[in-house]
């Protein structure tokens, strides 16, 4: 060992003697070892030149075999990696040497190879290096080309600057192997790996059994986890492409942080609390029992809140339904109604949910968006799609096509899935939506229709039906000076919906479709867009005869429309002629207005809200527009129950009524959002 080996200060071997029992050593050599020299028994050791990792070899407590490692050298008992895991020594001191090819080679006392670094071929000057990072290394003395490296090989542990993932150039797939117990080193039974069979995840497998799935790589985060950020521990980073997908990152201001696979299965985070002397936890996964890998079984969903529940998806039911009530859900579920292809049949959409398991799916990153659904619906194997963000900006598309399992809701960082069910599923889901729709997004959508209905009914005033880009951009003024609201500019409409992105849609209704955004100030909104082909009142909008009162109008119709889940437009009762707003006017009248609430919604509201609906309702469609309120006070009232309501006066036109045959009760089966062509003025 020469000039290299020297005696340990007084202060390191103090602290060697206090914290690592265990592993009690006499001599050091420092940074690196080169051809020739060696590390013999458990009282010589390899320092990195900061002095924060060890290299040598150790007993693990109440073991009779010894390993050669490297561990953290001023924290106790703390291994992150093992050399000769499933050959340690027995009864005899090992020694490990560096030979003059540059093999890094670990031997027992007769001279028997227990392990040794692959043979990186001729080396002229070969050194091994233990680097600051926990890094064992060997490279051609003074380069920073190292031919091989202990981090590709890694154990049960992931320290800053290690990847974890598959890199197609070595051919290397870095992944964790659990140790058998805690004082036995040996490869365990769980393994810890990035999955590339379809969207990158995840997985945490007992032998070949998946017990644990973290959500699919969606495009810029893994699907139910939030974007990876970077936090006062670490900065964590996934890069996925043609050649490489791996995880990794980097502590934060010196902390020791390590990721570990335990014996039991668990990944784990830690930090060491220098102060307090032990290793903070950080995460562990699977963190509660709906990630258990398939707990649901096919087509189920798992809730957690002090325990796991399952549901089945919309649309389909326990295939075991004995088993389901005794909490054994893994046969899953199978469709209510099967007729899914060419049936009519469409997609229901499950949202906030870590999304189903990619692997052995079919995963169309570069359909073009607008086509995904179409994409799906048309081929008959497909289950599912969902839209996902890319990080070069943009979309894509991810199509299942031969299970979906292991799905749960999360509170937060949930992605949408569009889910193939048949048309019998479909008209009920739109009624709940609609109620959501009602109570909650109602104002908003009211409200920018309003925004939106004005600036292209101004456009298609000056240049008929082409949109002038000259006048979109600018600062759109209502010709009414009676505004008290604000009035955004095509441009900010189109930003704060994605430039009315899909993946925004949350719905259609009689004017077009209707995007949720987010303005720059954070709000969130919905917006209405006109379609030119929508085929609904529309003259309403080539006219350009807005006011805002013909909209606070038309959006008091669309409320009633939703709580009734009838429209105006057909509306027929038997034991009078008046139309859904005569109606409405009329049962409140008689104070029984929760008797015009939509059937189908059975009591799934609340009746004071629902009360509230159609009260603004009925306020919005009063005859006298001067007696309507304005759609910024239609927002407070909506919001607010404590904004105080003016008792509504009879509505405009409710008497008005043309009767033919094909105006029979139209019980809207779609339950669109529809705008009537009445007009309000
Ligand atoms: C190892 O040592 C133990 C006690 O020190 C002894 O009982 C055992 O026989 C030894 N085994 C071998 C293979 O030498
Ligand atoms: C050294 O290792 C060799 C090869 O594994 C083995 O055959 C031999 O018994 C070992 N010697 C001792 C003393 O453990
Ligand atoms: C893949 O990502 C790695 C890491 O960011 C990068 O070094 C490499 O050039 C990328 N390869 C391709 C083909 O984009
Ligand atoms: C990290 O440690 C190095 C060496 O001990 C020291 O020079 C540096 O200032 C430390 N950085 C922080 C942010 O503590
Ligand atoms: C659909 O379900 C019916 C009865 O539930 C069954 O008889 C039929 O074979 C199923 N069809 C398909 C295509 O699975
Ligand atoms: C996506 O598809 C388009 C056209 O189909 C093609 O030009 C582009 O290269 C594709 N991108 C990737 C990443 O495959
Ligand atoms: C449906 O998609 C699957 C998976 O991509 C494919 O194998 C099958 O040929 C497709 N079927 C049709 C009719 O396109």
């Amino acid at each position: 060992m020469g000039e290299r080996i020297c005696r340990c200060k007084l202060s390191t071997l103090l602290i060697f003697w206090t914290t690592i029992a265990l592993f009690p050593r006499k001599s050091l050599a420092i940074g690196s070892i080169k051809a020739g020299e060696s590390i013999i028994g458990s009282t010589q050791i390899l320092v990195s030149t900061a002095q924060n990792f060890v290299l040598g070899i150790f007993n693990p407590q109440g073991s009779k075999f010894q390993y050669l490692g490297i561990w953290f050298n001023y924290i106790p008992q703390t291994v992150v990696w093992v050399a000769n895991r499933d050959n340690p020594l027995v009864n005899s001191s090992g020694k490990l040497t560096v030979n003059g090819e540059g093999n890094i080679i670990l031997l027992n006392e007769t001279g028997g190879v227990l392990w040794s670094s692959p043979s990186p071929g001729s080396m002229k000057q070969p050194v091994v290096q233990l680097l600051n990072t926990g890094n064992l290394v060997l490279g051609e003395s003074g380069s920073e080309n190292y031919v091989w490296q202990s981090f590709d090989y890694p154990s049960d542990t992931l320290l800053p600057g290690m990847k974890l993932g598959w890199d197609s150039k070595t051919g290397l797939n870095r992944k964790l192997t659990s140790w058998k117990s805690s004082n036995d080193p040996s490869s365990g039974a769980f393994t810890y790996s990035i999955e590339t069979d379809g969207l990158p995840q995840f997985v945490i497998r007992e032998g070949p059994t998946i017990t644990f799935r973290g959500g699919p790589w969606y495009g810029n985060r893994f699907s139910g986890s939030g974007a990876l950020r970077d936090t006062a521990i670490y900065s964590p980073k996934f890069d996925y492409n043609a050649s490489e997908a791996f995880f990794s990152y980097d502590a934060a201001d010196n902390l020791s942080v390590r990721l570990v696979l335990n014996a039991a299965g668990l990944f784990q985070q830690f930090y060491w609390v220098d102060d307090g002397k032990y290793w903070n936890p950080l995460y562990t996964m699977p963190g509660d029992r709906c990630d258990v890998y398939g707990l649901c079984g096919d087509f189920g969903v798992c809730t957690f809140s002090l325990t796991a529940e399952c549901d089945c998806m919309a649309g389909f039911e326990p295939k075991s339904p004995n088993d389901w009530e005794r909490f054994r859900w893994s046969d899953g579920c199978v469709r209510r109604d099967n007729r899914t292809c060419g049936n009519g049949e469409g997609f229901k959409r499950i949202s906030s949910v870590k999304l189903p398991d990619s692997s052995g799916n079919l995963v169309n990153v570069n359909t073009s968006i607008v086509d995904c659904e179409a994409a799906c619906l048309n081929n008959c194997s497909c289950l599912a799609y969902g839209i996902m963000e890319l990080p070069t900006g943009g979309y894509g598309c991810v199509t299942w096509f031969h299970k979906l399992v292991d799905v749960k809701f999360v509170l937060e960082n949930g992605q949408d899935l569009y889910v193939r069910v048949a048309a019998s599923e479909l008209s009920s889901s739109k009624k709940k939506l609609l109620v959501a729709i009602c109570v909650s997004v109602a104002s908003f959508l009211g409200f920018l229709a309003f925004v939106i209905c004005l600036i292209l009914g101004r456009r298609r005033k000056v240049k008929g039906n082409v949109i002038s880009p000259d006048i979109t951009e600018g600062h759109i003024q209502s010709q009414e000076n009676e505004v008290e609201m604000p009035i955004f500019d095509f441009t900010t409409i189109e930003i704060a919906t994605n430039g009315f992105s899909f993946s925004n849609k949350i719905g259609e209704g009689g004017f077009g479709p209707v995007y949720k955004g987010k303005l720059p100030c954070g709000q969130e909104i919905a917006v209405k867009r006109l379609a030119e082909g929508s085929g609904q009142g529309e003259k309403y909008a080539l006219d350009g005869c807005f006011s805002l009162k013909s909209d606070v109008f038309s959006f008091g119709v669309i409320l009633l429309e939703i709580v009734s889940g009838k429209k105006n437009r057909g509306f027929f009762h038997t034991n009078h002629q008046l139309n859904l707003l005569g109606h409405a006017w009329k049962l409140w009248d008689e104070e029984n207005a929760l008797e015009l609430m939509d059937a189908a919604l059975e009591d799934e509201f609340q009746p004071s809200q629902a009360l509230r609906c159609i009260e603004v309702g009925l306020s919005c469609v009063q005859q006298n527009p001067d007696e309507r309120p304005t759609m910024w006070s239609v927002l407070s009232m909506l919001e607010s129950e404590n904004v105080l309501l003016s008792h509504p006066k009879q509505p405009g036109f409710y008497m008005e009524r043309m009767f033919s045959k094909n105006l029979s009760a139209e019980t809207s089966t779609s339950n669109e959002v529809t705008v009537t062509s009445l007009h309000g003025r």
